[in-house]
């Protein structure tokens, strides 16, 4: 039984897909959980369907300024942070707009390491801390039309490896989770309903691509917040600075 009774959790993206059942997952195991997303009203929304404590702040990854004073009006001093808000564009790099280049660093690397600048030496000072980290197969294994994530989220792979060697000590673990394609529970084991990479596709390719996971389908959100919950457990307080691919074993390195 995972307790996290007693511990605030900081979710960013927090509103939707991944982020809603993380902040889901970690309310049922007793955290209090704060969603930063910039969309306050989804935000709001999946707060009032969690079957504990959660709240809703808004706050921009791509703005340093909203995240500190997000943080800094917290009520509680926080003790998890899940980096989970991304986004990315699949497009050529060739192509590619640099202006997108810069957003996409900006948003899955940049954003993500200044807030856990801002709240990790509070976790040193208590002596208790979990950094968990949303990476991606793309950032692990590479990805056609993602080059710039792929970065991002690699960047976010070594600042999960470094910090922790710093932080080890005074009882904070750093780690990453990395998904392969992810769905809303709601759109089935295929996909193709509201996540816009299977709903872009027809049903015929979508079935290709599950081919390719040999548990037989693509990820639910549940997956990858069991994985976090886990990681955010005092069981898991000898496992730092690394990565848990939760893929059905679509990259098996
Ligand atoms: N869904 C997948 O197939 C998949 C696969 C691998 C990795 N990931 C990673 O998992 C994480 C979650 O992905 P998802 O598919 O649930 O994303 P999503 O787009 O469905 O939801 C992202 C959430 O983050 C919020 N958000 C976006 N930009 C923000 C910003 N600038 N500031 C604050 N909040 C912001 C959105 O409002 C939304 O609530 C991301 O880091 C993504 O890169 C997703």
């Amino acid at each position: 039984m995972i307790d996290l009774r007693g511990r605030t959790a900081i979710v960013t993206g927090g509103a939707s897909n991944i982020g809603r059942g993380i902040t889901l997952r970690l309310a049922e195991q007793g955290a209090r959980v704060v969603i930063l997303d910039r969309d306050l009203e989804q935000a709001e929304k999946t707060a009032a369907d969690a079957d504990g404590e959660v709240s809703a702040v808004a706050a921009d990854l791509l703005d340093p300024g909203s995240l500190r004073t997000a943080v800094d009006g917290l009520a509680s001093p926080v003790d998890i942070l899940v980096n989970n808000a991304g986004w990315v564009h699949t497009v050529g790099f060739l192509e590619k707009d640099p202006a997108e280049v810069e957003l996409e660093i900006r948003l899955n690397l940049l954003g993500p390491m200044l807030l856990t600048q801002l709240v990790v030496p509070g976790m040193v000072e208590r002596g208790w801390g979990r950094v968990v980290s949303i990476a991606s197969e793309a950032g692990r294994a590479g990805q056609r039309g993602q080059v710039a994530y792929s970065g991002a989220k690699g960047g976010i792979l070594g600042m999960t490896r470094s910090l922790s060697h710093e932080v080890g000590r005074h009882g904070v673990t750093v780690n990453a989770v990395s998904p392969a394609m992810t769905v809303p529970e709601s759109d089935g084991d295929i996909g193709t309903g509201s996540m816009q990479q299977s709903r872009d596709r027809p049903p015929e390719v979508m079935a290709k691509i599950v081919k390719l996971y040999p548990v037989g389908r693509v990820g639910h959100p549940r997956d990858i917040a069991a994985a976090v919950a886990f990681l955010c457990s005092e069981e898991a307080g000898f496992i730092t600075g690394q990565t848990l691919p939760v893929n059905g074993g679509f990259v098996t390195t």
